[in-house]
């Protein structure tokens, strides 16, 4: 079975913590998208009666596309449940996301959520984080400086990261939904990312990193042999 099939397996899955009435924040990329659709479908068939929060522009578009109601966050401040990617996760439920550079307004809306659930294929479960380059958004001033303490502060904790400045498709920087850049930052493992999620975000100029700690509350791994509920 393919990585894609693995992902709508997991997406499918998830739909069954969705119940009518949910205010639901929407996630980013592949995997996300794949839960957009069904989501959609089950709207759209009368199944389910919810709203979403977007995660990015890309999920935005994709969500009107396939007839899911949306709200903002500044109107539903609070919601029940995120369903969403990642590009890692270990068996403690902590993440490594933004591989699609929707890292922030998916770290605030998995905040805003009661619960977080990750959908992922079995290639993204990790027993360590990091050999997915870590994404670390920063503001464009001083971005060079923001990547030399992001270096140093790696370095502290004995890690030494190989930064680099993510471009976009025209090949100059890509920007965030918000107007920032991103770095991916090569750790090739993360042995204590709570430490390391501390350092980054004491950095001026680092406006949210990729590690998601704590907010993860059930994950949903789909493998050629069957479906697992990490919780
Ligand atoms: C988007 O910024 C990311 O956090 C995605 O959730 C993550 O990159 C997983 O993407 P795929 O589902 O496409 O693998």
């Amino acid at each position: 079975m393919s990585s894609d099939e693995l992902k709508r397996r997991a997406a499918e899955r998830a739909l069954t913590f969705v119940t009518s009435g949910m205010r639901l924040g929407l996630g980013t990329g592949s995997t996300a998208a794949h839960f957009v659709e069904l989501l959609g479908a089950r709207v759209r068939a009368g199944h389910l009666d919810v709203v979403g929060v977007p995660t990015s522009e890309a999920t935005h578009r994709l969500a009107v596309q396939h007839g899911v109601p949306l709200t903002s966050l500044d109107d539903t401040p609070e919601l029940d449940l995120t369903v969403d990617g990642a590009d890692e996760l270990d068996h403690d439920l902590r993440l490594i996301k933004g591989g699609g550079g929707a890292l922030l307004r998916e770290k605030i809306v998995a905040a805003a959520s009661g619960r977080m659930v990750v959908i992922a294929d079995q290639s993204k479960l990790v027993a360590t984080l990091g050999r997915f380059p870590l994404p670390v958004e920063v503001i464009p001033f001083g971005y060079r400086s923001t990547a030399l303490a992001i270096a140093r502060a790696a370095g502290k904790l004995g890690l030494d990261p190989v930064l680099h400045l993510r471009s976009g498709s025209s090949g100059s920087p890509f920007r965030t939904d918000s107007g920032n850049l991103i770095y991916d930052c090569d750790l090739r493992a993360i042995p204590d990312a709570d430490a390391l999620a501390a350092a980054l975000t004491a950095i001026p100029g680092v406006v949210e990193h990729g590690l998601f700690i704590g907010l993860c509350s059930a994950a949903v791994v789909a493998g050629a042999d069957g479906i697992r509920v990490l919780d």
